[in-house]
């Protein structure tokens, strides 16, 4: 069945121009790219994307990050996209994700790990409407 997860390539991404690089990864997984915007994040929208992790002594590290450039935010739509695109991104310490996934292969440290990916349904849907106001 398809799904929809919410993909952002973050400031680092950006800066370090590997939008293009990334975006052609999902592409060429045949994956579909069916909503995309670049926008600055306010602190406010920043602090409602990453609540899960308001008690984690990061956090301030993290909005500061993530606020402190554009970033890229999209759909993703395909067969079990959300487990394929958390797969395709590797673990969230690019130290210790496998090479060939995003992480693996263009990063070095937290929180500056290039994207974000959604990790459940249950995310992927508030995140999306988050962003685009709509599921
Ligand atoms: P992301 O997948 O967007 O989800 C939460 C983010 O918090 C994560 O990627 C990193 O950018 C950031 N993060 C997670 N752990 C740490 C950490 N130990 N130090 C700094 N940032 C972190």
């Amino acid at each position: 069945m398809k799904e929809r997860t919410f993909v952002m390539i973050k400031p680092d991404a950006v800066k370090r121009k590997l939008m293009g690089r990334i975006i052609q990864r999902f592409e060429d997984k045949g994956l579909e790219i069916v909503k995309m915007r670049m926008l600055k994040m306010s602190r406010e929208l920043a602090e409602k994307l990453y609540e899960e992790h308001r008690n984690k002594d990061f956090f301030k590290e993290l909005v500061d990050f993530i606020t402190s450039d554009r970033v890229v935010v999209m759909v993703i739509e395909g067969e079990k996209a959300i487990s394929v695109v958390r797969k395709m991104i590797g673990k969230t310490n690019p130290l210790e994700a496998d090479m060939g996934t995003i992480r693996g292969d263009f990063g070095y440290s937290t929180p500056d790990n290039l994207v974000h990916a959604s990790d459940s349904e249950k995310s992927a849907k508030r995140e999306i409407q988050l962003f685009f106001g709509e599921y």
